[in-house]
């Protein structure tokens, strides 16, 4: 089959995109490289590269039959959302009606969409699922919430169909330790590497479901291949469907680093940090056949030994 990846050479976007290709797939990545990076791609004959802006594509930019599309391309920060609203409205949520767009110009029969754990705001209830109540306490969240109500009313109208993918705290290799959306497991794997000093907002019992990004690229490639009626609509959680507190987390990272320890600093709370999060993942398991394969400690060996 032939997928277009928005975002291909991201975080997750490469990880997505090798997963397809070493099943055998056709892939052609879309990126406008503003924070992804050619070095995240490997050579591959199946592999085609469009460096653009998502929402500049034309139809024409594309060759062959597309069989569907998953689209990753975003400013996936918060705190960019709330600094620059306009310019995060248009990556994100402007970006994603050009690839409906696109997917009616082109005929694509599927829309994946990484959607985000942050349409929740702060949860009512643990394990979040997916009927709980929608309250989005950011931009971004607001963002990507519309993103999957654009999709699913485009989809019923034209006839594709489309899965949304709430992803929660993602973490691995070629997550950037600097970046704005940097998530709390890359600062704190670098930090310990060098033997520098690590920083918790809080006392650390907040937890956070973290999920392996070869889990999420394989929960991906399910709802890209998973049979499903033209013109429906799913939206599915995309964790590990365990909760680990911060405290949790150093702990065993410590026990990765036997030899140089650093020290726990701790700061007042975050403004806007949630207490808790733990996604139910019984829908993308009924619904796609998703089960994550690797537990935090199995990822973090894996993380660290790739830096
Ligand atoms: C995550 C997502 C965000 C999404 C949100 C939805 C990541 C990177 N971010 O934010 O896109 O909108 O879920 O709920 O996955 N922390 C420290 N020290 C640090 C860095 C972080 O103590 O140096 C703490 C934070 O205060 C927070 C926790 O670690 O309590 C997790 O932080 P982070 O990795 O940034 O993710 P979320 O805030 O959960």
């Amino acid at each position: 089959m032939h997928f277009i990846v928005t975002g291909g050479a991201g975080f997750i976007g490469s990880h997505l995109t090798e997963q397809l290709l070493s099943d055998g797939h056709h892939v052609t990545v879309v990126d406008n490289l503003s924070t992804g990076n050619l070095q995240n791609l490997p050579e591959h004959p199946h592999l085609k590269l469009l460096i653009k802006d998502i929402s500049r594509c034309q139809p024409q930019d594309f060759t062959g039959q597309i069989d569907g599309l998953a689209h990753l391309a975003a400013t996936p920060s918060v705190t960019q959302s709330w600094l620059q609203p306009l310019k995060a409205h248009h990556n994100n949520l402007s970006a994603t009606i050009a690839v409906i767009q696109l997917c009616q110009a082109l005929n694509i029969p599927r829309l994946v969409f990484a959607s985000s754990a942050a349409v929740y705001g702060n949860p009512t209830q643990l394990p979040i699922s997916e009927n709980q109540q929608t309250y989005p306490i950011s931009p971004y969240g607001l963002q990507k919430l519309v993103c999957e109500q654009y999709a699913k009313l485009f989809a019923k109208q034209l006839g594709f169909s489309f899965v949304g993918l709430r992803l929660f705290n993602v973490y691995g290799p070629r997550q950037q330790p600097n970046s704005p959306y940097s998530g709390v497991i890359s600062i704190f794997v670098n930090a310990m590497q060098q033997g520098l000093p690590i920083t918790i907002y809080g006392d650390g019992t907040q937890t956070r479901d973290f999920i392996y990004v070869k889990d999420v690229a394989n929960g991906f490639t399910k709802a890209l291949t998973t049979l499903l009626k033209s013109g429906s609509s799913l939206i599915c959680n995309l964790g590990n469907g365990k909760n680990t507190s911060l405290v949790e987390l150093v702990d065993i990272l410590k026990t990765c680093f036997p030899k140089h320890q650093s020290a726990t600093n701790f700061m007042p709370y975050r403004v806007g940090d949630i207490q808790h999060s733990q996604a139910d993942i019984s829908n993308a398991s009924s619904m796609l056949n998703f089960t994550p394969h690797w537990s935090l400690k199995s990822g973090l060996e894996i993380l660290i030994e790739s830096r």
